[in-house]
Order: structure tokens, then C-alpha cells, then sequence
């Protein structure tokens, strides 16, 4: 795991969409893996920036949404179709037929979850996979105890999950209690993991995901055994990490070090 920390939240974001941008630049048809909550909104923002004003194309891209909430259509305001095309598709080229979403709608969610990891591999699998975190360590809406082989599948929201994801809805009785997301087996076969966290309230959840020990209690940590995973965080979220020192000096000493 590479760790990159930046002093705002902002910073992060741009940071993080560099990371994107380089993988669309060496690859102009590669599958983005794509996550939703307040998290990556920045990164969002600074991508839409880099199409409008220097040309970053995403005509050939295919994406994948990591979940959907179980229940809400997707004209739904809450829900992660509306989302995604609020947030981002519709301000990039992504031809809508190449976009997506787990259905939180479906007659037979089992069938749709095979159908969903089969249609990622038949797309040549994920090349970049963007990811927030939850307070509980969760990464898609993989909650502690999580298998760290599942796949994708429906899930219960943990309650503090339903808490975290109220402010979002007039009240909490109407957070769904269900989902459909990958599991972490399907984000770890991605080649290439982007996490992202902002925020004094992350801080307790990244220092267990990067220093603590692999475990299902905290399903990000099962990171730590993804070949190339870069963690872009603020300052707020870096704030329990042991290791803050050497993150910095790998990241200054980056210039000078020998090309792979
Ligand atoms: P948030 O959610 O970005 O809204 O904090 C992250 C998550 O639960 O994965």
C-alpha cells in the first residue's frame, strides 16, 4: 500500500483523479470501477474538470458501480443510479450503455449478482477501482465479518451503516436495509485500487485498514494483500496512522528514486 496523504480534502481529490486520469491516458478504453457517498464527490468534480477543460476522454470507458441500495428505483434521489448520473455521467462522455449499476430492483437479485461479475469479466475485468470507506471499516457496502473471498451478492447493512447513511433521507426509517455489492473478492481482483478518505471520523477506520491486522472486523484491510493500492487521504483522516513520518518521506523522496 502506498499512502499519500494531502493537507485538504481537495487536494486529495486532485490528487486522486491524477491517479484516474494516468490510467485513461495509458489505457483510453479501460473499465473504471466506481464508488458512491460524500466521499469521492471531489474526485468527481476534478475528473469532469479535466474532460471539459483538457480533453480527458472517456468515450471509450466502461464502469461499474460497486452497490445499490435494495428497494429504491432509479429515479430514486438516494439511490446510487441517480447519484452516479447527477455526479458524474452526465458532466463526461461515458456512453450510457457502457455504465454499470448493481439493480436494486431486480425479480431475482441472485441471478443478477452472477450476471453482474460475469459482465465484469467478460469486460476484461477492472483496471482502476475507486473506493471510500465507511466508519466501519467497510469498503462497498462489505460490513465487518464480511467474507474476505465474497462476491457480489446482497447484503444487510450494518446499523451503523443505516446511521451513518441518514443524513442523507428525511429520516432513518427510510435507509434501506438491504443492498447488492461486490464483495471484497471481486475488488481485490481489480488491478488497480484508488481508496479514498476524508475526515477526523475516518481517522480510526484507515489507521486499522493500513496498520492494523488483516481482518474481517474491518473489511479495507484485506487491502493489504492487493499488489498496487494507493490510499489518498487528508490530513483529518491520516490523523492515527503510526507511520504518518515514512508515508512523507516516501512521498518526498519519490523524485529521486529508481524507475521500475
Ligand atoms: P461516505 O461513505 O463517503 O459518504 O463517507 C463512505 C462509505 O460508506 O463507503
Amino acid at each position: 500500500m502506498e499512502v499519500i496523504i494531502s493537507k485538504t480534502s481537495e487536494a486529495m481529490s486532485k490528487a486522486a483523479a491524477l491517479e484516474v486520469a494516468d490510467v485513461l491516458n495509458t489505457k483510453p478504453n479501460a473499465v473504471l470501477g466506481l464508488a458512491t457517498g460524500s466521499t469521492p464527490l471531489g474526485l468527481y468534480k476534478e475528473l469532469a474538470r479535466l474532460h471539459k477543460e483538457e480533453g480527458l476522454n472517456f468515450s471509450q470507458v466502461t464502469t461499474f458501480n460497486l452497490d445499490e441500495y435494495v428497494g429504491l428505483p432509479g429515479s430514486h434521489s438516494q439511490s446510487y443510479h441517480y447519484f452516479m448520473h447527477e455526479n458524474f455521467f452526465k458532466h463526461v462522455n461515458i456512453p450510457t450503455q457502457n455504465t454499470f449499476i448493481p439493480s436494486g430492483t431486480t425479480s431475482n437479485y441472485k441471478a443478477f449478482c452472477a450476471w453482474y461479475e460475469q459482465r465484469i469479466a467478460d469486460c476484461g475485468g477492472i483496471d482502476v477501482q475507486i473506493l471510500g470507506i465507511g466508519t466501519d471499516g467497510h469498503i462497498a457496502f462489505n460490513e465487518p465479518t464480511s467474507s474476505l473471498q465474497s462476491r457480489t451478492r446482497l447484503k444487510t447493512l450494518a446499523e451503523s451503516t443505516i446511521d451513518d447513511n441518514a443524513r442523507f433521507f428525511d429520516t432513518r426509517e427510510e435507509v434501506p436495509i438491504y443492498a447488492i455489492t461486490m464483495g471484497v473478492g471481486t475488488i481485490l481482483e481489480s488491478q488497480r485500487i484508488v481508496l479514498l478518505a476524508n475526515g477526523k471520523n475516518k481517522a480510526k477506520a484507515i489507521a486499522e485498514a493500513v496498520e492494523g491486522p488483516i481482518t474481517s472486523m474491518n473489511t479495507a484491510s484485506a487491502l493489504q494483500m492487493h499488489g498496487s493500492t494507493r490510499v489518498f487521504l487528508d490530513d483529518e483522516a491520516a490523523s492515527e496512522l503510526k507511520m504518518r513520518e515514512y508515508y512523507d518521506w516516501v512521498r518526498d523522496k519519490k523524485p529521486g528514486a529508481p524507475q521500475l
